[in-house]
């Protein structure tokens, strides 16, 4: 299925590539596959490089994953029944400061746990998975579920898999996952010079 977006310059395959469907095949991502997207998240930079995130796999048919499952609001649970692999990915909402030798407040920890995930998420499309981040989830369950930390908190759950056929999903879902793809124009989110001020990079360019 072609469901690329257009662009003006060439970017990366997997970034290219990467989009987040609804429709999965049954069929359980390869391990060494999953263990290369660990990998990639694991090398991914933070502040202070604290390494904050922490990943939670459930694989279809075991306990964790119907754990994942139920914690999963509805609208997602109406799709992600198809999926093979969800992951929960967490993070430490403080950090440890050796300065202060005590914890601190951290309010990059989501942005260092984004970066974690959009490496977990382009390696394993450059492996010809596909992911598909799902905020809408409900962290309060996920925490008492798991036993997870008070220090660390649940992020987001991801859905990883094969493509699947979009004609299985349900009319209103098929519509959206067949559906045009949107993005804003360069001229609208990069500025130079002055804040509001289209940078001359892009500005009347085709
Ligand atoms: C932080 C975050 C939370 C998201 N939560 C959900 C979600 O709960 N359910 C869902 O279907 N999609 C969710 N998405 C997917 C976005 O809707 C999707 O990335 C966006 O529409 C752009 O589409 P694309 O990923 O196909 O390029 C989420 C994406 C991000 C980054």
């Amino acid at each position: 299925m072609n469901n690329r977006l257009d662009t003006r310059y060439p970017v990366l395959p997997a970034i290219l590539e990467r989009w987040s469907p609804r429709s999965f095949a049954g069929r359980q991502p390869e391990a060494h596959k999953l263990q290369s997207m660990f990998e990639a998240a694991r090398l991914a930079p933070s502040a202070h490089n604290t390494q904050p995130s922490r990943f939670l796999l459930g694989r279809k048919g075991g306990m964790a994953y119907e754990k994942l499952f139920t914690c999963l609001d509805p609208h997602n649970r109406e799709w992600a029944h198809c999926v093979p692999v969800l992951v929960l990915a967490s993070v430490m909402r403080r950090r440890f400061s050796q300065v202060k030798a005590d914890f601190v407040p951290y309010p990059h920890c989501m942005h260092d746990l984004g970066l974690s995930v959009m490496s977990f998420m382009l390696q394993g499309q450059h492996l010809g998975l596909h992911c598909h981040p799902m905020a809408a989830f409900d962290p309060e369950k996920a925490q008492r579920d798991f036993d997870i930390p008070p220090l660390f908190a649940p992020g987001i759950i991801i859905a990883v898999g094969y493509l699947g056929d979009p004609g299985a999903l349900p009319p209103d879902l098929r519509v959206r996952e067949t559906g045009p793809r949107t993005r804003r124009p360069l001229e609208e989110i990069v500025f130079e010079e002055a804040w509001g001020q289209s940078s001359s990079l892009f500005a009347g360019q085709d």
